[in-house]
């Protein structure tokens, strides 16, 4: 019944999420502020995040991890229990207003219970967290790399405890207030508690460019709790490979440097690729890691630069070129298109798909 009733809507997708914050604003301005300043970038944000979510965790006990951990995660938002009843309500009635005469009651009914069973997870989770909402960090080191590349560090005034290979979301508060964007730390867990962060500046990005070409030493920023399960299996015997694309780096570094804290029997071959030379932008600190630890092998590629020296081509064919790898435990990270492809060589190469964990930037 979901899906019957939003197909009603689909087509109009715009005008409903016009509508439903139209309407959530009106009733209670106040929620206004909870947003980002440029509405016209996010418009359907929200209302797709919901609508998908409805949709698809139909099963809410299964999603129960996931839906804690959002609601947990909304608080960063400054998200309160009461908004939900106004969100819920708003989006029900943003559909009824476009759907014509074939919306029904029991459409609103099943709308109803799906919301109020997924809002009441989230709670429950946002209730439980010990942790603040979010933790302010200031900026002590920016570098630029490249054109589009910055690699800075942060120390947070609070602890934030995370592990190696996580992901959490930032703001550039100074900036884009409001606007929340993943980034991985690209180290290990420090004693001094900095974070390093690698960037790439997308084209029409609205985080990404500040955080490349406008942040400054000094600067605050706020982190949100750390979330993501691409960690390494402290008991796993097996060999590993780390295949990343551009700033996808940062989640296998900070892998290997936890590896560097520990490992002495694991062989670990680490395959970088970029489009050009200039994008191999921490080629410099890879190889200085190889140099110093036998067990770690780095292998780099360009594929879109004739005149570099070592491999060419899309990262996932170059690790096709080496192997066997039907022993190894796998981790992937980079652009949805580099993510992709590498998960379609892998299962050609028959890697058995449990032993790959993966961030893909983009979907
Ligand atoms: C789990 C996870 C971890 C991540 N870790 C990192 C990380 O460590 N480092 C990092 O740099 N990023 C990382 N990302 C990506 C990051 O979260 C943002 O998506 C990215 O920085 C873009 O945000 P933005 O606000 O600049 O772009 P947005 O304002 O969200 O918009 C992106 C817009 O830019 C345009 N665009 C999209 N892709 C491209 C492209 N390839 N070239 C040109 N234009 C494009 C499109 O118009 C798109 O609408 C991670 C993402 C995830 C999901
Ligand atoms: C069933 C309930 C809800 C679900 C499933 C849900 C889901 C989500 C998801 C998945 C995102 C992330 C979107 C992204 O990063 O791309 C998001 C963002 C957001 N949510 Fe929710 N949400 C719910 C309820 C609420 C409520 C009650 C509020 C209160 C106003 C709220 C406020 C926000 C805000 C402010 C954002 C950021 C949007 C933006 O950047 O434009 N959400 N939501």
């Amino acid at each position: 019944m979901l899906k019957e009733s939003w197909s009603l809507v689909e087509e109009h997708q715009d005008k409903v999420a016009g509508y439903f914050y139209a309407r959530m604003f009106l009733s209670h301005p106040d929620l206004r502020e909870l947003f980002p300043v440029q509405m016209d970038v996010q418009r359907t944000r929200l209302l797709s995040a919901i609508v998908t979510a409805v949709q698809t965790l139909e099963d809410p006990e299964r999603f129960d991890d996931y839906l804690r951990a959002l609601g947990r995660d909304h608080r960063k938002f400054h998200v309160a229990p009461e908004h939900y009843e106004v969100v819920g309500g708003s989006l029900i009635e943003a559909m009824r207003a476009h759907a014509g005469e074939q919306w029904c009651i029991e459409y609103d009914q099943a709308w109803a219970d799906a919301y109020a069973m997924i809002a009441a997870r989230m709670l429950a989770g946002a209730n439980a967290d010990q942790n603040p909402p979010y933790w302010y960090g200031e900026v002590v080191q920016h570098e630029r790399r490249s054109q589009d590349i910055a690699v800075f560090t942060v120390l947070p005034m609070q602890p934030l405890e995370y592990r190696a290979g996580q992901y959490l979301s930032l703001e550039a508060t100074a900036y884009q207030p409001r606007l929340w964007r993943t980034y991985s730390p690209a180290n290990a867990p420090r004693r001094d508690n900095t974070l390093e962060f690698h960037v790439r500046a997308l084209g029409a990005g609205w985080v990404s460019s500040v955080l490349v070409r406008r942040l400054r030493v000094g600067d605050m920023i706020k982190m949100a709790a750390p979330m993501g399960s691409m960690t390494l299996d402290r008991r796993s015997t097996r060999d590993a490979v780390f295949v990343a694309g551009g700033t996808g780096l940062a989640p296998i570094k900070s892998l290997l440097e936890e590896l560097t804290r520990y490992n002495r029997t694991r062989w670990v071959h680490v395959f970088f690729g970029a489009r050009t030379r200039e994008d191999l932008y921490d080629l410099a600190e890879l190889n200085r890691l190889a140099a110093r630890y036998p067990w770690l092998s780095v292998v780099t590629a360009c594929s879109d630069d004739p005149t570099f020296a070592g491999e060419r081509g899309d990262i996932s064919e170059v690790v096709a070129r080496y192997g066997p790898w039907n022993e190894h435990d796998f981790f992937v990270s980079g652009s949805g298109a580099m993510v992709r492809a590498t998960l379609r060589k892998l299962a050609e190469l028959q890697v058995p798909s449990v032993r790959i964990k993966y961030d893909s930037f983009n979907g």
